[in-house]
């Protein structure tokens, strides 16, 4: 979910609306706001996106307010409906709340409330939540902060969430554990939000709540920090911003996946930026040098990740036990977790998440530290939750990215990732200079060839016309292009609905061979390194069962030309990078089967794009 709050001088509603609409892709199953101005409120909340919101606004309320919170849903307790949205009132309509999260013990304490006369006209957490506050507040006789806090700690779960109270019209009270929120100082002014993005154009200053702090925001006062836990008082650490307006706009591209998989050359060299210098034979990461030792002295390097961000910790592994010598566990962050794992001190733990706020690959990196691991994260957002919980890490540096499917997220991750091998092999031996040498001079090779491979995308629309209304798809690959081919996977089914699996080629003939016909098309990664010939007898028998085939492959290629259905050519590269081109075709396909089946490409139904939730 993402919410925004403002309280200061200006009307409250645009700026909400304009700040749901970059949460957007936080979640988008419905959307509310309410706006106070100093006499009464207004609610307005409705089923669907941030557009449907703003005509049920107009209709049904004035939309003056000085003070206001807004949200959009991304459900986890109760359907997506008008009364499931936030904000929620309290029973006596006085306390308002927007909350992102789960509170997981909200059954007990709504039998309690119940007991005592309270009333619920939604099945949310959030609602309990909000009349726990009250009735804190009542029996205590204490003022809104203090209830808050002895509210949240009756409370099981993550939350990020802003109340207000309407007999305190200069004052909101914002908490945090778990989901990300950050306030927005500016004069005389203050706003709240899951990130940065919607007081950009206000200020730059701004301070990201830790877990377990909370918040006090009056206006004309400094923002007053404290412990949910123990009351002790906290500093704030304003922070001065680096995002810019246009990166989180559409920039001329009809959807924000397009215009992300056209920033790709540009992301992968701001990725290795100041990092790769090739003239000088090294690779400068603060977040290695530092701790050089703990990686060289690992036992094992754990990956651990979710999503799109696990597919690329798969390709990691290839990386570093190719170039670094180093053993690799590859994990799904949720699985890791729940698992009683063995770690120990002499693991490393590296966490890849775009957002650095996925709650499982978050407890998966607490866990590991308990544990004694070293931990470091890959993020793309800077001064998310994951990148201050881990040791040590390296971002990404790919810019904001909107579109739900992550496309640049992807490729920064490979590219962060290989420099990482890069540098531990040079540094363990594993590699010797000159073939250290060939990465480096092959790496800065790979912006232009993105580019290149960009230039087969009307090849990828006529493909995609053809296939566009095929109930499945399957995706193969081996060696290094075996996680790209489940990414492909993962994209098509993401955002057109069309089911798709990725597999290992060799893997086929042990089952998914039996779905082959004339009807199923078959995506192949069969670029002339590594494995080449084997991939090739793959294509062979899916021909000889009459299925479709859609091969990848390096520019120049004759042998699979002869025998695939379409062809659709990326640059020739070293096989441990081809997947930052293979990717690349992939991401077009699904992109454009996508756009012709009608589905909205940058909010597919029931995902969302940072998941806060366990
Ligand atoms: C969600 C997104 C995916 C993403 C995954 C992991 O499911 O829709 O695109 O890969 O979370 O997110 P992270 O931010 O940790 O990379």
């Amino acid at each position: 979910c993402g919410i925004v709050g403002y309280i200061g001088h200006r009307d409250a509603y645009p700026i909400i609306i304009k700040g749901l609409q970059r949460l957007e892709y936080r979640g988008y199953d419905s959307a509310g706001i309410v706006l106070f101005d100093g006499k009464g409120t207004k609610l307005a909340k409705t089923k669907g996106k941030v557009e449907d919101l703003i005509k049920r606004s107009k209709e049904s309320i004035s939309l003056e307010g000085k003070l206001g919170l807004g949200h959009t849903r991304w459900a986890t307790h109760g359907v997506p409906n008008d009364v499931n949205s936030h904000p929620h009132y309290s029973n006596s309509g006085e306390l308002c709340i927007i909350h992102n999260g789960i509170i997981e013990n909200y059954e007990s304490i709504k039998t309690a409330l119940t007991k005592r006369g309270y009333t619920f006209k939604s099945d949310t957490d959030t609602e309990v939540l909000i009349n726990l506050i009250e009735e804190v507040k009542k029996q205590e006789g204490v003022k809104l902060g203090k209830a808050v806090q002895i509210a949240l700690n009756q409370v099981v779960g993550a939350y990020a969430i802003a109340v207000f109270d309407i007999n305190k019209p200069d004052e909101i009270v914002v908490a945090k554990l778990g989901s990300p929120l950050a306030i927005g100082i500016g004069e005389n002014e203050y706003f709240i939000a899951s990130d940065a993005s919607p007081f950009i154009e206000y200020t730059n200053n701004a301070v990201y709540l830790e877990d377990e702090e909370m918040a006090i925001i009056r206006l004309g006062k400094e923002i007053k920090l404290r412990k949910i836990k123990d009351d002790a008082i906290a500093y704030p650490n304003i922070l001065e911003l680096q995002l810019n307006l246009e990166e989180i706009e559409k920039g001329g591209y009809d959807h924000f996946m397009l215009k992300e998989i056209y920033e790709q050359p540009r992301a992968i060299l701001d990725t290795y930026r100041g990092r790769l210098l090739a003239d000088q034979g090294i690779i400068r990461m603060a977040g290695i040098d530092q701790n050089l030792e703990r990686f060289t002295n690992a036992n094992r390097i754990i990956i651990v990740a979710c999503g799109t961000s696990w597919h690329a910790g798969l390709v990691a592994e290839y990386i570093f036990e190719d170039l670094a010598r180093i053993p690799v566990e590859v994990e799904y962050a949720s699985e890791f977790r729940y698992r009683n794992p063995v770690i120990t001190e002499k693991d490393v733990l590296i966490a890849i998440s775009q957002s650095g706020e996925t709650a499982d690959t978050l407890a998966a990196i607490k866990m590991a530290k308990e544990k004694g691991a070293f931990v470091f994260g890959v993020c793309n957002v800077v001064g998310s939750s994951i990148a201050r919980e881990t040791h040590a890490g390296a971002y990404t540096h790919a810019g904001p990215e909107i579109g739900v499917a992550s496309t640049k997220a992807f490729t920064t991750q490979i590219t962060v990732l290989t420099l990482i091998a890069l540098k531990l092999g040079k540094a363990n031996g594993a590699l010797s200079e000159s073939k250290f040498h060939e990465y480096l001079t092959q790496l800065e090779g790979v912006p232009a060839k993105v580019e290149k491979a960009l230039e087969s995308n009307a090849i990828i629309e006529e493909i995609a016309a053809v296939y566009k209304d095929s109930p499945n798809c399957l995706y193969l690959g081996r060696g290094y292009n075996f996680p790209v081919a489940l990414e492909g996977a993962l994209k098509l089914k993401e955002i057109s609905y069309i089911h798709a699996e990725g597999y290992p080629a060799a893997e086929m003939k042990h089952g998914p061979i039996a779905l082959i016909d004339e009807q199923m098309p078959v995506v192949v990664i069969a670029t002339k390194r590594g494995h080449y010939e084997k991939v090739v007898s793959n294509i062979q028998e899916i021909k000889s069962r009459k299925g479709k085939i859609i091969a990848i492959v390096f520019e120049g290629d004759t042998v699979v030309k002869g025998i695939a259905d379409h062809v659709i050519e990326v640059p020739e590269t070293i096989e441990s990078l081809s997947p930052l081109l293979t990717t690349i075709p992939l991401q077009l396909l699904s992109y454009h089967i996508a756009l012709m089946r009608g589905c909205n490409v940058d909010q597919p139904r029931n995902l969302a794009k940072s998941v806060t939730v366990e």
